[in-house]
């Protein structure tokens, strides 16, 4: 079942809520939050050390936002224990949905759960470049995406067929690796 689109030279989760939507295929992907819930929360019961009025937490790579807001909910959710834990006042909170242009935030901001504790915005846009004010982000997070290269590494690029040898491979993986290696060191600067 294809759950991805192409638009724009960014390929995209397929939007709405039908049978071949991101929204209805991606139960597997959920099943990272849960595997990785308690690691964020006992980051931030162990390691949160900031008092702020308004906490901005962004999801980078949102897509149509049903793995989003439980993740969103969790991450909230720790960080006012780790407030109430404190003589600190809670903070308000803001949330940024990220995706690229042509993700369906239609359907994100139809599905909001309306019981959040939240206030929310969206950020279309390239998360390898440059998206939010510098220091304007108190939580980033993001699932099932950061893995997303940039573009094609030149090295692969002129490929027409498989590699054919060990050699070939070794240089296709080499230069994926660098790829990503440059990408998650521009993505994290
Ligand atoms: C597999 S989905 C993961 C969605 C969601 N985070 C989850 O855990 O189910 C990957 C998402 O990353 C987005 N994405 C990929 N590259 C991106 C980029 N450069 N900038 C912003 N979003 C990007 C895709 O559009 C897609 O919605």
């Amino acid at each position: 079942m294809d759950s991805i689109s192409k638009d724009n030279g960014h390929f995209s989760m397929n939007g709405g809520d039908g049978p071949l939507s991101y929204d209805k295929n991606s139960s597997y992907q959920r099943g990272i939050l849960e595997a990785s819930k308690a690691i964020i929360e006992e980051e931030i019961a162990t390691k949160l050390e900031f008092s702020t009025n308004s906490f901005c937490i962004v999801d980078f790579g949102c897509s149509t936002g049903n793995n989003s807001f439980p993740a969103m909910h969790a991450i909230i959710e720790a960080i006012k224990r780790k407030y109430e834990s404190t003589d600190l006042k809670t903070p308000e909170f803001h949330v940024y949905f990220n995706d690229v242009v042509s993700n369906d935030f239609n359907t994100l901001f139809r599905s909001l759960p309306p019981d959040r504790s939240y206030e929310v915005a969206a950020v279309p846009g390239d998360f390898h470049g440059s998206l939010l004010p510098p220091s304007s982000v108190h939580f980033a997070y993001s699932s099932w995406a950061v893995h997303w290269l940039s573009e094609v590494p030149k090295a692969a690029e002129g490929l027409k067929s498989p590699p054919r040898s060990g050699g070939e491979m070794e240089e296709v993986y080499e230069a994926y690796l660098g790829q990503f290696e440059k990408d998650l060191e521009s993505f994290l600067k």
